[in-house]
Parts: C-alpha cells; sequence; structure tokens
C-alpha cells in the first residue's frame, strides 16, 4: 500500500510513517518545517525514515502547493499536519491556525476528492474540539464547545472531512486524540517540560491546582488507531482514542518524580486561557469498530519518555 503522511516531521506523524514503513507500506510524507518549534528537532524525528528506499520525503505546505501529483497511487491519507498547541492558539498567531489546520485541510480533501487512487482520508483531530465540561466521559455524540481557538480550527477541519464525505463520498475518518505523549512529544508540551526540569533538578512549573485530570495516550497506541482506522472497512465518521484511563496531573508528577529519581518540586502559577479542566474520552466506539485497546499504561510510557530524554533514542513503535 502506498500512503501520504502529512505532518511526518512532527511528533506523531514520524511514529506513524515508521510503523508503516514496519509494515512493508511505502509512505510519501509532507512536511514545512513549521517553525513552532525547532526544525532541528523535527530531522532528528525523521532520521530514521529517511534511512528507508520505501520512504519519499517533500518538504512542501500543504496549503500551498497542487496536490494532485502529491496523491498519485496513493491508497491512504494519514493528515497529521497541524499548528498544534493551545495557548499559542490566541491573538495575531491565530492566523497561522487558520492556515495550517482549516486551508491545508480543506485543500486536501478537495484533491482527494478528485483522486482516483484514494480510499481512506484518515484526520487527526483533538480531545479539544469538546471543550470545557462536566459530562464525562466525552462521547462522540456530545455536543462539542471548542474552549480555544485552537480547538476551533480543529473542529472546523473535522466538520470539513465529514462535509466532503457526506456530499461527495470522500471516505473520512476523525480521530480525536486525547494528550498524547511518549518519545519525541513536542517541547511545549507538559510532559516533555516537566521531565527536563526534573531531570535538571529544577521545579516544575506547574499552571492551577494540579487537579485537572487528563486521559493520557500513548503515541503507539495512537499510531495502533491511525492504522486500524486507515485499513478497515465500513469505519468511518468520528472516534475518541483516549488512553484508557484519567488520571490527575499531580498522580503524573509524582509517578514521573518517582521514575527519574528526584524529589518533586513545584512552582504553581495561575491557569491559562484555553486550558480546559477535564477530558475523559469514551473509547468504546473506537473499541467496537476499530477494535482500539490502548496497550500502554501510564507508568510504562512514562519510563519509555523519560528514557528518551534521558538518551534521544526513540525505539521504533511496535
Ligand atoms: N500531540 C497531542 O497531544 C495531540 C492531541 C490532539 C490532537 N493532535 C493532533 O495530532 C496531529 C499531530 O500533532 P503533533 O503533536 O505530532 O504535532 P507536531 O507539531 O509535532 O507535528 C505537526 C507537523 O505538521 C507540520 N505542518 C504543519 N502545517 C503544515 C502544512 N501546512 N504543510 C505541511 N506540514 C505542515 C509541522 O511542521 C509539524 O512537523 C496534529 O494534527 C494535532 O492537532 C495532537
Amino acid at each position: 500500500m502506498r500512503c501520504l503522511v502529512t505532518g511526518v516531521a512532527g511528533f506523531v506523524g514520524s511514529h506513524l510513517g515508521e510503523r508503516l514503513i514496519a509494515q512493508g507500506h511505502e509512505v510519501v510524507g509532507v512536511d514545512c518545517f513549521t517553525d513552532y518549534y525547532p526544525r532541528t528537532i523535527k530531522e532528528s524525528n525523521l532520521a530514521t525514515l529517511r534511512k528507508s528506499p520505501a520512504f519519499t520525503f517533500l518538504s512542501a505546505d500543504l496549503a500551498r502547493i497542487e496536490l494532485a501529483s502529491v496523491l498519485e497511487g496513493v491508497d491512504v491519507v494519514y493528515h497529521q499536519a497541524a499548528q498544534a498547541g493551545v495557548r499559542a492558539s490566541w491573538g495575531s498567531t491565530f492566523e497561522s491556525y487558520t492556515h495550517h489546520n482549516v486551508l491545508a485541510t480543506q485543500r486536501l480533501l478537495e484533491a482527494v476528492k478528485g483522486s482516483k487512487s484514494v480510499r481512506r482520508f484518515v484526520y487527526a483531530s483533538s480531545s479539544s474540539v469538546y471543550g470545557e465540561t462536566t459530562d464525562l466521559p466525552m462521547r462522540e455524540t456530545s455536543l462539542p464547545r471548542p474552549f480555544s481557538p485552537y480547538g476551533v480550527t480543529k473542529l472546523a477541519a473535522e466538520h470539513l472531512c465529514e462535509l466532503y464525505r457526506n456530499n461527495f463520498g470522500v471516505s473520512t475518518v476523525s480521530l480525536r486524540y486525547f494528550t498524547v505523549y511518549g518519545p519525541r512529544q513536542r517541547p511545549d508540551m507538559g510532559f516533555h517540560k516537566f521531565i527536563a526540569s526534573m531531570m535538571r533538578d529544577e521545579p516544575v512549573t506547574v499552571f492551577g491546582s494540579g487537579e485537572q485530570t487528563r486521559d493520557f495516550t500513548f503515541v503507539d497506541d495512537i499510531v495502533d488507531a491511525n492504522i486500524a482506522a486507515g485499513e478497515k472497512d465500513g469505519v468511518e465518521g468520528v472516534y475518541n482514542i483516549g488512553g484508557g484511563s484519567r488520571v490527575t496531573l499531580q498522580h503524573v508528577l509524582e509517578t514521573m518524580a518517582e521514575l527519574v529519581g528526584v524529589p518533586l518540586k513545584l512552582n504553581r502559577i495561575e491557569e491559562q486561557a484555553g486550558d480546559v479542566h477535564h477530558t475523559e474520552a469514551d473509547a468504546s466506539r473506537a473499541r467496537d469498530r476499530l477494535g482500539y485497546k490502548p496497550r500502554v499504561s501510564l507508568r510504562d510510557g512514562l519510563a519509555r519518555q523519560i528514557e528518551w530524554a534521558r538518551t534521544g533514542a526513540a525505539p521504533a513503535s511496535s
């Protein structure tokens, strides 16, 4: 099978690309190296993929290039490219969110609509589409009400997937990821920053009380969900992809400090606009239709991310 992975130099995209290659597929990867975090990090995410003869890389912005030729012979599109990050989505940087999240997705869907080869379009959506709610767990049937500009753009792109599916029969699947962690996690994300502080034996800066909860999901489980969404027949639509247990941030920090082997030192600062208090996935739809079952426990996943932070080695996802 020939697969297109967009955002292939990013955290999730690079793991997904490696798994697809390991399974014997051909991968065309696209990334435009947005400056949200350093290109050197993205180049190192790509290092293993670049060694494979089954991998072709295109450095390009999906919102600007002609896409029909990129899709030639492609069977499945895994659309991971986006401007991520909740907190940076306020103010003047919003333009980059509409460009990379909404316009790029619309252009890609338009090209897929005209493609003869693509039979599935998998979109990396987000739990941020749900917003601030006490109605937990979050279900695909709940009314999405994003709480950040980022969430608005992720939901807009998800709606685009649905309407290209319903109007033109493009076979789209949207996977709503719940906070992803693991080796290569983006440097702006919580676990990445917490582990770095602990390794320097410095206080960890935490927004709010620490009592906020998240359904943290290990990156290999996210890759599993993508593969199932790309390959299974009759699974179009929207799915929650969570890690299988909801825990407080305080619990995560205590486990992390124990694994790093340092006492926990905290520097609490005020909550940030756009951050929701709780997330929890009802992942029963993904379990029943995609056969999705998270395999990596929080403790094991944290140990793997800490190992990566120590050695720089990100073992290929299994
Ligand atoms: N990491 C999480 O916890 C999380 C949670 C929910 C949803 N998601 C979604 O998962 C996807 C992957 O997230 P990530 O954490 O790996 O982010 P990332 O920033 O590491 O990767 C995204 C990549 O996409 C590239 N990109 C952005 N716009 C592009 C464009 N127009 N053309 C080509 N390349 C472009 C960037 O350069 C980057 O390398 C994103 O769609 C994100 O919204 C992530």
